[in-house]
């Protein structure tokens, strides 16, 4: 199939590429960028794995096609941490031990990131509704849930961004 130019922002850089109309963000992500932080689980919309920032809102990157994302600006997990710090999101899974195989932790990352950004002090009520299109076969989701209130936490007292 003939390929048509997109121009972006991904991870703060600018990107022009060639893609497929029928190529998926998460495939261009991946497969060309070779981001490979974003996970392909389920590829129709229904586990997160491949959650990105798209102009700042959570999406799933296997429902995006790549050429809807011309002109937009894409955040990866790899675009998370600022200079080498990690996150106040990424430092709480760790302290907490919120991920086991990791395999669906840059999704939960990149959801909660964005859900802090919006709503800075979520209930616990919020945050597993926030999240309930992240799915996790390991942890049982407590300490998810537990690390996201911790990131919560940790920025008031820092007032800190949750980026
Ligand atoms: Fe996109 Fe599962 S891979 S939602
Ligand atoms: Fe293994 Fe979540 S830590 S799927």
């Amino acid at each position: 199939m003939a390929k048509i130019p997109i121009q972006f922002t991904v991870n703060g850089e600018p990107r022009e590429m060639m893609v497929e109309p029928a190529w998926t963000l998460l495939r261009t992500l991946r497969d060309e960028l070779l981001l490979t932080g974003t996970k392909e689980g389920c590829s129709n919309g229904n586990c997160g794995a491949c959650t990105v920032l798209v102009e700042g809102r959570s999406v799933n990157s296997c429902l995006v096609l790549a050429p809807e994302a011309d002109g937009l600006e894409v955040t990866t997990v790899e675009g998370i941490a600022r200079n080498g710090k990690l996150s106040h999101v990424q430092e709480a899974f760790v302290q907490e031990g919120g991920l086991q195989c990791g395999f669906c932790t840059p999704g939960f990352i990149i959801s909660a990131t964005a859900l802090l950004r919006r709503n800075p002090n979520p209930t616990e009520e919020e945050i597993r509704l926030n999240l309930a299109g992240n799915l996790c076969r390991c942890t049982g989701y407590d300490k998810i849930i537990k690390a996201v209130m911790r990131a919560s936490a940790a920025m008031a007292s820092g007032g800190a961004p949750a980026t």
